[in-house]
């Protein structure tokens, strides 16, 4: 029996050998700013309701087959309708800000500004923007979570095409002028790294490309131009009268190599955090791409007989126009994955994947949340918040989405695992604010249930229950929401 257990032990040791430890007592500093956060699509509803356009959210998950169930975000948490109601619960919280985001076809039908602006959808921003400042609650507002108007896409391409840059500007413009005398915090876009890689190579999301190749390195190279185009715009013409500050939010799911004392793992686990967050806070940053995206990438376009980098390049004035453009960074922390080296000969393919010679591996032991992905791995994101730290110069960061899911289909309140996710992930935000990260704010995603993009409504992450199948859409709160409130009411973790 006692081998046994040695054997086990050395087992779990060799899988968790990278836990950093104790819960660590103590508050963050004084200020920090406690936030739930939403987006458009995943909960306003009402998506062709007072002059809204369609976007191409709507036009995917009205095709049969692309969601799980054939759910839609038609009616969703029927937000549009309850903005106070929500704020009640915001306030109920102590929320000291919220993160939400801003249908582009909701205030523009067809995406171009010069062809009409819709009034109602500006009424309802203004009136959400009203009601959360006299509530006290700071708003951080995305200007782009995944909801492109449905005739850029049909008529141009969407953001396969350069076009898109000064279109998403005009529509960042018309923000500015309309709302930046009460939003402080702006953010271009939320995690560009899904729109390039399951908008338009696997497809699991709007657009539903499968274009593999160039395609997704070039929707994301038009979104980075597109990102440095309106910090220019806010820059130049508006931050003189507005005094706020303009980001991008980047998802930043950690690699850890399987084998911290085999380089190739060191290196395969490097190139898993630069083919993502860095493909996008590199260049907004330092100037231009990871160097090992452009040596991975280059290497294997030469391999199959191509002229050049299936990678776009920037030219040198393009590189110090983006340099520099993030006021903060918005990081989306959700999980951690082991990573080793896997060769992907260049005859197997030309496709975002392959380009990485990665696999991605999980710790059996890692309990399972209740979502196949979402592990937990705490220790995971305090490495993240380290790794931003150096790599992007100790940038200020709000995380802006971090949270669990649950697949339940009952009314499921008590949400014990979400409650020490939260717990454990805070904590490590602690610890890195310890570490010198220079965090501003945290992000709990998300304050309702809503629709998961292909998952429907069948992965929950709200700290409010809301019970889909009945037409009022009613809130419940889940156990975890006297957790969060306890934390934001002592700002942290009083001994
Ligand atoms: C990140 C996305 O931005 C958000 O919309 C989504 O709900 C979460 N990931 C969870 O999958």
């Amino acid at each position: 029996l006692m081998l046994v257990l040695c054997l086990s032990a050395a087992e779990d040791f060799q899988w968790t050998k990278n836990e950093w430890g104790a819960f660590y007592y103590g508050t963050f500093p004084t200020g920090f700013s406690w936030g739930a956060g939403s987006s458009a699509y995943q909960t306003e509803g009402a998506w062709d309701k007072d002059g809204k356009g369609m976007s191409i959210w709507d036009v995917f998950s009205h095709k049969k087959g692309k969601i799980l169930m054939n759910d839609t975000g038609d009616s969703s948490c029927e937000g549009y309708y309850k903005v106070k109601d929500d704020i009640s619960l915001m306030k109920d919280l102590k929320l000291t800000h919220y993160c939400f985001s801003i249908s582009w076809p909701r205030l523009i039908p067809t995406g171009i500004k010069s062809d009409h602006v819709n009034e109602k959808g500006i009424e309802y921003y203004d009136n959400l923007i009203n009601l959360l400042l006299e509530s006290k609650i700071t708003p951080i507002v995305t200007l782009y979570h995944w909801d492109l108007p449905r005739v850029l896409q049909d008529k141009y391409g969407g953001w396969q095409n350069i076009s898109m840059v000064s279109y998403f500007n005009d529509f960042a413009n018309l923000c500015f002028e309309r709302f930046g005398n009460r939003v402080k915090y702006w953010i271009t876009f939320n995690n560009p790294w899904s729109t390039a890689v399951e908008g338009h190579e696997t497809g699991e999301h709007a657009p539903g490309l499968q274009l593999r190749g160039t395609g997704p390195y070039r929707v994301a190279h038009h979104m980075i131009k597109a990102h440095a185009k309106v910090w220019h715009t806010y820059d130049t013409q508006w931050r003189h009268k507005q005094k706020g500050l303009l980001g991008i939010s980047l998802s930043g799911d950690w690699g850890e190599p399987v084998d911290i004392t085999n380089l190739k793992d060191i290196e395969a686990a490097e190139r898993y955090v630069q083919f993502s967050m860095g493909w996008f806070a590199t260049p907004i940053f330092h100037g231009d791409y990871p160097q090992v995206m452009k040596d991975y990438i280059g290497r294997k376009s030469a391999e199959q007989g191509l002229g050049s980098s299936r990678l776009p390049t920037f030219s040198a004035q393009e590189k110090s126009y983006i340099k520099g453009t993030s006021d903060f960074l918005g990081v989306g922390h959700f999980t951690t994955r082991y990573i080793t080296q896997k060769n992907f000969p260049s005859s197997r393919g030309n496709s975002y994947f392959t380009d990485r010679d990665l696999a991605e591996l999980v710790d059996p032991h890692w309990p399972d949340p209740g979502s196949e992905w979402l592990y937990s791995v705490p220790w995971g994101f305090r490495r993240l918040l380290n790794f931003v730290k150096t790599q992007y110069g100790n940038p200020m960061i709000y995380v802006t989405e971090n949270g669990v899911s649950e697949k339940t289909l009952c009314t499921e309140l008590c949400d014990d695992w979400r409650i020490q996710y939260h717990r454990d992930y805070i904590n490590e935000l602690l610890k890195a604010i310890k570490d010198g990260v220079n965090v501003k704010g945290y992000t709990a995603w998300s304050l309702l249930d809503k629709f998961e993009w292909d998952e429907g409504y069948s992965e929950r992450f709200g700290l409010y229950y809301v019970d889909f199948r009945n037409k009022n859409k009613p809130r419940y709160p889940k156990a975890s929401v006297q957790y969060y409130k306890r934390i934001i009411s002592a700002n942290g973790f009083p001994s």
